[in-house]
């Protein structure tokens, strides 16, 4: 028994799958107070993607404490955001088109918070379109965006002014998922207003990692554009590098009108939160969108440093070559286990999809508790937990991203035995 068992509110969920405590990191590893040592497979839901401490990020952030930096300061002018705003300018901005940042509350969610406004305040429209298998966030907004069942019913109210359209994959429907939506758009009686806005994640992470292809991305902009719709990209998840490019939408060579980025956007597991605003659109009045912690001065000083270590450890080449090490791993060694077993993903977020087994989550729950036994930690995801969420850090080293893959390999015999 711990404090946090004592004292936590019930609401709290991932020290339930990995009851342990945590009392220090480096790298893909972290160790327990009684010094059990861990391969991290979950990587902070993607806050990690430089891995825990990394040296590099820290050193920039310790000297920027030693001196004293401003730490809070509203969203005030200061020091730390000029660097990071002119080296995310040279590194990214400057590649996607003319964007304005607007800086949000801390988390994830105020993002698309401030999106969905301003999707709305631009159109004049209410109804914005999300899609089935989506995850943004748990506050209202991004909750009536979001499509699973738990998580709505959380909310104490309708979730409304939102249409879910069926995603490109992993919703079991065979037919043209933008055809479906076109024709509603077209039908002038489908019953269905013209949105202010699409929001959609090109890799749907909570959803199971359903990946969009290049095609059906490209044809969602030009229907948006088409139609005047707005299209919002959640970057929050597989953003900054996870899928090789720093925004997973980069591959299909559109340019959203909105791309909310936060978890790893900082680095270093600061939080950090942004909201990329092409700049026809950035028609805020002041403080329309306000918050005390917009701008956190630290996340600023690791996010450039991330940006920098991103740049010196060619980390989209190294990406690509870890997709190659986890796919034919996967293809290889964990398909033969059994017929009903896929798998799917890209860059470095790959699921391993065990519903034809065993459709109720039971299976993936008693994988991924024998993978916390041999020391790895792994989280689930898609419909009813289905799917094994494979997610290390892009910094990972080669063998122990095959030590990792190798415990969910022998976890999946040992369960699927248990099953039988
Ligand atoms: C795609 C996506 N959008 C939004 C969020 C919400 O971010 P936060 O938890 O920081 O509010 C998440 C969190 O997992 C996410 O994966």
């Amino acid at each position: 028994m711990n404090y946090s068992e004592l004292y936590e509110s019930q609401v709290k969920s991932y020290c339930r799958s990995f009851p342990c405590v945590f009392d220090k990191a480096k790298g893909s590893f972290i160790f327990s107070d009684s010094g059990d040592k861990y391969i991290d497979f979950f990587d902070g839901a993607g806050a990690l993607n430089y891995g825990h401490n990394n040296d590099y990020i820290k050193d920039k952030v310790i000297d920027y404490l030693s001196d004293d930096g401003i730490i809070h300061a509203l969203d005030m002018f200061t020091a730390a955001k000029e660097s990071f705003l002119e080296k995310f300018h040279q590194s990214v901005l400057s590649k996607l088109g003319d964007y304005k940042v607007q800086f949000c509350g801390p988390t994830g969610t105020n993002a698309n918070e401030a999106a969905l406004k301003l999707a709305r305040k631009i159109t004049g429209r209410t109804t914005v379109f999300a899609f089935t298998g989506s995850f943004h966030g748990m506050s209202l907004g991004s909750m009536s965006v979001t499509s699973g069942v738990e998580i709505r019913n959380s909310a104490g109210v309708p979730l409304d002014n939102v249409v879910f359209m069926p995603y490109c994959a992993g919703s079991g429907f065979e037919f043209d998922t933008l055809d479906y939506m076109e024709n509603i758009l077209n039908d002038d009686h489908s019953g269905v207003d013209i949105p202010a806005a699409v929001i959609f994640e090109t890799v749907q992470a909570e959803g199971g990692i359903n990946v969009a292809d290049i095609e059906w991305l490209k044809r969602l902009e030009h229907i948006c554009e088409k139609y005047g719709i707005l299209t919002i990209c959640d970057e929050i998840q597989v953003g900054c590098g996870r899928t090789g490019d720093f925004y997973s939408f980069e591959r299909a060579g559109i340019h959203p009108d909105l791309i909310s980025s936060s978890k790893s956007i900082s680095g270093y597991g600061f939080p950090m939160s942004i909201l990329l605003i092409k700049s026809k659109y950035d028609i805020w009045e002041p403080a329309e969108h306000n918050g005390t912690f917009r701008g956190n001065q630290i996340a600023f000083v690791s996010a450039k440093a991330a940006l920098e270590f991103r740049e010196k450890n060619n980390l989209k080449n190294e990406v690509e070559r870890k997709a190659v090490i986890i796919s034919d791993f996967l293809e290889k060694e964990l398909l033969p286990l059994n017929s009903e077993i896929s798998f799917r993903g890209i860059g470095m977020i790959w699921g391993v999809d065990f519903s034809k087994i065993d459709a109720t989550g039971e299976l993936t729950h008693i994988i991924a508790s024998d993978c916390f036994k041999k020391r790895l930690i792994i989280e689930r995801a898609g419909r009813h937990d289905t799917v094994l969420k494979i997610m290390p850090a892009l910094t990972i080293e080669d063998d122990v991203l095959l030590e990792g893959l190798e415990i969910i390999k022998a976890s999946a015999i040992d369960s699927l035995t248990k099953i039988r």
